[in-house]
């Protein structure tokens, strides 16, 4: 799998150091208080895991489905979520977790959906922010890498379902993405 790479952009090190200074900021922003932990699957799945245990905090997790990406590297134009929680929000403080933000379109989306919940607090943590990509305006609370516009697989992001068992971050051939001009 890892012969499928062109090149890796984060290694499986850099993206644990960077997992405990992100556990140890978010430690610190929230001060002992309560937390509601909502990883959106499935892309954030392994971040959320590695970045749970580095949070010395009583947290609570529930995970969210959210339809974004078809079977090739293009966005879709509106996120659906597809699966919600079933946790009280009310009056909770959320930190929502994504593996990256791109157009800004899902965590846009979904963080309306949850501002009508009425949380005590709404923030977001994402491990990858692709900037030069943005279409609608947003923000993360919590970043873990600014990354280039490219298409990136491994450690939780897939290319059609495959490569989130890659232990690291990194672009993959050109020959092996479809449509190929997008890269
Ligand atoms: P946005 O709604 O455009 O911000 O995109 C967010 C979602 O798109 C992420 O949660 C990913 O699932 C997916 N995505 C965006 N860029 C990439 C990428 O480079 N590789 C894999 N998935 C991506
Ligand atoms: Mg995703």
């Amino acid at each position: 799998m890892l012969e499928d790479l062109q090149r890796v952009l984060i290694s499986e090190k850099r993206i644990a150091r960077r997992t405990r200074e992100l556990g140890r900021e978010i430690t610190g922003f929230y001060h002992n208080q309560d937390v509601t932990v909502i990883p959106i699957i499935n892309g954030a799945l392994l971040f959320a895991a590695d970045l749970i245990r580095r949070i010395e905090l009583p947290i609570r997790m529930d995970c969210i489905r959210v339809a974004s990406y078809r079977e090739d590297t293009r966005p879709a134009e509106r996120p659906d979520m597809i699966y919600s929680v079933e946790m009280e929000i009310e009056n909770q403080h959320v930190l929502l977790i994504d593996d990256i933000l791109d157009t800004g379109r899902t965590l846009f989306t979904i963080t309306r959906i949850f501002q009508h919940m009425n949380p005590k607090s709404l923030h977001t943590c994402v491990l990858l922010d692709k900037k030069d990509r943005r279409e609608i305006p947003f923000e993360a609370d919590f970043v873990g890498f600014d990354i280039p516009d490219r298409f990136v697989v491994g450690y939780g992001l897939d290319f059609a379902g495959r490569y989130r068992n890659l232990p690291c971050i990194g672009t993959l051939k050109p020959e092996l993405q479809n449509p190929p001009e997008w890269t």
